[in-house]
């Protein structure tokens, strides 16, 4: 990943910085914390709303969510029906990064992610990457291109895990009618949304579309996030 650089988070996991921005991924006080408090919340709480069980990430990045969701359901959904994962990247080198590594290319970086993750859930690291290894190879986990206003759903999701970057490096993604229109075509009549961001679009779209907003305070120095439910 030449064109980004890591950086080490207070928690001892990695982001990178993207260089168009200049943004990290993710909080500078933890990846990974952040990660199981915004995503893996949002997903334990689509569980309890037994909503369908099925998830969209918008931004695979270091693919955090994707195995954070993953230690989840090993560890307490197992016995449960399989999640069916379609995560959304428009950078390709990420993308391919992630996919090689899966299969076996050598990552320190992505290899520190898995080990963050596993840790949290006292899973080997072995074992979470062939959980991980074995649902994109069986498509179960399917890994796209560019989320637009041009991409058709594949289905409804019963959970929306939207991390794209923040709307000062990504206003496109954070615009009302692009919101309203990702939101219809997304998400499933009972689903659950979460962010680490909030913001009034944001918050007008998710009512306008009869999600109710939990109060959830943001994660480090992030005054709120977002965790909406339609049920
Ligand atoms: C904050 S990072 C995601 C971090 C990631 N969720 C993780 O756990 O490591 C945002 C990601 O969204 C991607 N992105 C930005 N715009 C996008 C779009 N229109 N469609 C898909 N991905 C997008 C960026 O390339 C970047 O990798």
């Amino acid at each position: 990943m030449e064109t980004y650089q890591t950086l080490m988070t207070s928690d001892g996991s990695p982001t990178l910085i993207d260089p168009k921005s200049g943004q990290a991924m993710h909080a500078r006080e933890g990846a990974a914390s952040e990660t199981f408090y915004i995503y893996g919340q949002g997903y334990l709480e689509s569980r309890k709303e037994d909503v369908s069980h099925s998830v969209c990430v918008v931004g695979l990045g270091m693919g955090y969510i994707e195995l954070c969701i993953l230690g989840h359901w090993l560890t307490s959904f197992g016995s449960d029906s399989l999640p069916a994962i379609h995560s959304y990247e428009s950078d390709i080198k990420l993308r391919d990064a992630f996919t090689t590594w899966l299969a076996g290319k050598p990552n320190g970086e992505l290899d520190l992610v898995l080990k963050n993750v596993s840790k949290n859930f006292g899973l080997m690291d072995r074992d979470l990457k062939d959980v991980a290894l074995n649902f994109y190879a069986t498509f179960q986990w399917q890994i796209h291109g560019a989320l637009s206003s041009d991409t058709k759903a594949p289905l409804k999701f019963g959970l929306i895990c939207y991390d794209p970057f923040s709307s000062s490096a990504n206003p496109d993604l954070w615009e009302e009618d692009w919101l309203d229109i990702f939101v219809k075509n997304f998400a499933d009549i009972k689903s659950v949304f979460t962010t680490y961001a909030s913001n009034g679009r944001l918050k007008k779209v998710l009512n306008k579309c009869g999600f109710s907003l939990k109060n959830k305070i943001g994660f480090g120095m992030k005054r709120e996030s977002t965790l909406a439910i339609r049920n």
